[in-house]
């Protein structure tokens, strides 16, 4: 039940700090360890690729879900969204294992794959919210997300969710010999998605400024950023009717620069090491032309002005945090523009036809 909130979409972004918490504790081994279960490590440890497949908010977890198992288990992945890859798929690796992510465990476009890939006589894992689902059924093995009750038909809580059972996964299948100390870590960044959560009124303030009576917006990152800014975009799309892109930074000027007009709302996220300078370069360019930016950047490596700063967490884990503006942003435009938050139009929650 959604209590004293207005809408589950609210409810389930206050709930992502205790999600956190609660994904913590369930992937702890005796020892207090991170850790999963030793059958799913081991089907991990027998492939050569690993095939991330999903749909919608799921795809966009499964982008930064390729970047850990690449960078902390040193083991190849490549993302597919369900819809193409049962209809063409690529060249194989010798001995693939295919990865699920389904918030429901019912998307029609998934499971197609699922039925596909298992007559082939390949391994499978479904990580999923929903224990007993039909995905979950189906697989070899699942990876729960212990999120709760996903009721919003805009996905948030299941985001965050999926990206630290990621992480953890690939923190694991690394025998946890990296100089990543991931408990802790993830501990701090459930305490910075409070932080945020706390600040509503500001992030509500910032949607006014920005969005209000606008017909388009653009999301703009590098690395890790650029992932989520194609999941801020989809938000905002699905609950505001706004119509809104994800972009590279680098990106932007090869063509879709031409869109930026006086007051263009563009959302830049800059949280990334390394690339924030180009970021802001890129930024520069589109402000030049008319464009209304807002920069949200972290701790430690902001500019003063007129940024969004996010608590300071490491740096595989900023999606975590970033995400949670952009959630807020898109829940408040949605309700100034008075759309069914909960409900939008022509969507429903688990999509169960191909
Ligand atoms: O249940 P799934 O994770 O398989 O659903 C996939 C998409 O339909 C879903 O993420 C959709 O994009 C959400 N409504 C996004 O908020």
């Amino acid at each position: 039940e959604k209590g004293t909130y207005p809408h589950y979409m609210l409810k389930e972004i206050d709930e992502q700090p205790g999600a956190m918490r609660k994904i913590i504790e369930a992937y702890s081994n005796e020892e207090g360890t991170l850790d999963i279960d030793p059958f799913i490590k081991q089907a991990f440890q027998h492939a050569d690729r690993l095939y991330i497949i999903a749909a919608g908010t799921s795809y966009h977890a499964g982008l930064i879900g390729k970047e850990y198992f690449e960078k902390l288990a040193g083991l190849p992945a490549e993302v597919h969204i369900s819809s193409e890859f049962g209809y063409n798929m690529p060249l194989l690796s010798k001995k693939p294992l295919f990865l699920f992510i389904t918030q429901s465990g019912e998307t029609a476009d998934s499971r197609q794959v699922l039925v596909k890939i298992k007559a082939l006589g390949f391994p499978s894992i479904t990580m999923t919210n929903v224990p007993g689902s039909t995905l979950s059924r189906e697989a070899d093995h699942t990876l729960l997300l212990h999120a709760g009750p996903e009721i919003a038909v805009a996905s948030t809580k299941a985001y965050t969710a999926q990206l630290a059972v990621l992480a953890i996964t690939a923190f694991s299948l690394g025998g946890g010999s990296q100089k990543l100390e991931l408990k802790k870590e993830l501990a701090i960044t459930a305490n910075a998605i409070q932080t945020l959560t706390d600040a509503k009124k500001d992030i509500e303030k910032i949607a006014l400024e920005l969005l209000t009576d606008k017909r388009n917006a653009f999301f703009i990152g590098r690395n890790l950023d650029y992932y989520v800014s194609l999941e801020g975009a989809l938000k905002l799309k699905e609950i505001s009717y706004i119509q809104a892109e994800g972009f590279a930074g680098g990106e932007l000027k090869h063509g879709t620069i031409a869109l930026i007009e006086e007051g263009t709302p563009v959302i830049a996220l800059a949280t990334q090491p390394g690339v924030s300078p180009n970021l802001r370069g890129n930024v520069k360019e589109v402000t030049a032309r008319g464009a209304h930016a807002c920069i949200i950047s972290m701790e430690g490596d902001s500019e003063q002005g007129d940024e969004l700063i996010l608590p300071h967490v490491h740096d595989l884990l900023t999606p975590l945090v970033t995400v949670i503006p952009l959630q807020l942003l898109s829940y408040y435009a949605s309700l100034q523009r008075g759309c069914d938050v909960d409900k939008p139009r022509n969507l429903a929650k688990s999509v169960t036809v191909e």
